[in-house]
């Protein structure tokens, strides 16, 4: 059965994650306990439920943005081949899951967009609130087409944005947080409660390429960063949140994270601390070459 790569862990040690098989339209559902057995599972059927990778959890939902991809495959089709944006026609779909029932609750529609990852969600009085990095147009696409060699000059596209669901009115309405950017992560101590601060990589602003040179931790009731750039030639990658143990404060800890220090060819671990960000890294320990791009991280405490 499918298993995504993006499993939530809750406070309190147990795990919610998701799969599913593009073209099956049947959302997987897993809830595991902080032992890793598996608690409950469930089905859910979405039509046209093709590209999801990731998903958010609060207090009482789970969270799911179904861009609109169409299926077609055929022999000697790759996925990336099978897979056609259809975002003239089809709306971008957020699909909400109960956590007492694992059923659907309801269905929003926001503009089309490609969506890989989240941040964090909570519960705001009757509605749910959610962070995500959305991307215009068929970004899929564009990725494969890195992956075949052909990179050529693309205008990324994307921002972060806190997604606002309300129930009663059927609305679902977004707030923009930051431009391009990536990788959005909270202290994994909020992760389904209310949080406050939330970790993006990003393009800064009158930067002379899309290259991500900038990390920053935004405040998400301010909408202010808090936020590093990095010299030319660096490009960043994902920076989680590591709080010190027993901190209760999302800040009351670091963000650590990898950057390509392009100029020397060294891969870098970053450490930041979360207080201070726009100080500069605290600590860099760098690697003697250039690992491939890391894409994402976890941090596990020992
Ligand atoms: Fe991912």
């Amino acid at each position: 059965m499918p298993f995504s790569a993006h499993p939530k862990a809750d406070p309190d040690g147990g795990l919610w994650n998701f799969g599913n098989m593009p073209g099956a339209d049947k959302l997987m559902i897993y809830r595991l306990n902080a032992a890793g057995e598996v608690a409950r599972t469930g089905m859910v059927d979405v039509p046209d439920l093709n590209m999801v990778h990731d998903f958010a959890v609060s207090a009482r939902h789970l969270i799911f943005l179904v861009p609109p991809y169409d299926m077609k495959s055929g022999p000697g089709l790759s996925l990336g081949d099978s897979l056609h944006w259809a975002g003239a026609t089809r709306p971008l779909r957020v699909v909400v899951i109960a956590k007492d029932t694992l059923q659907m609750r309801q269905v929003f529609e926001l503009p089309a967009r490609m969506v890989f990852h989240f941040g964090n969600a909570f519960e705001d009085g009757a509605c749910t609130r959610l962070d995500a990095v959305m991307h215009e147009g068929d970004t899929l696409r564009e990725l494969a087409d890195v992956m075949r060699g052909e990179i050529r000059p693309f205008r990324d596209g994307s921002s972060t944005v806190q997604i606002t669901l309300d129930y009663a009115a059927g609305l679902a309405r977004e707030a923009r947080l930051f431009g391009a950017s990536e990788f959005p992560r909270v202290a994994p101590q909020v992760v389904s409660v209310r949080h406050r601060k939330l970790a993006v990589t990003g393009v800064a602003p009158g930067s002379p390429d899309d290259r991500f040179n900038i990390v920053n931790l935004i405040d998400i009731d301010s909408g202010k960063a808090d936020s590093y750039r990095f010299d030319a030639g660096w490009v960043a990658e994902e920076h989680v949140l590591v709080p010190r143990r027993g901190a209760r404060a999302e800040t009351d800890g670091y963000l650590v994270g990898v950057a390509q220090d392009a100029r020397r060819g060294q891969t870098v671990l970053t450490v930041f601390d979360a207080h201070n960000i726009k100080a500069g890294p605290r600590a860099m320990a760098r690697l003697s070459y250039a690992s491939p791009p890391c894409i994402h991280g976890n941090f596990l405490p020992s």
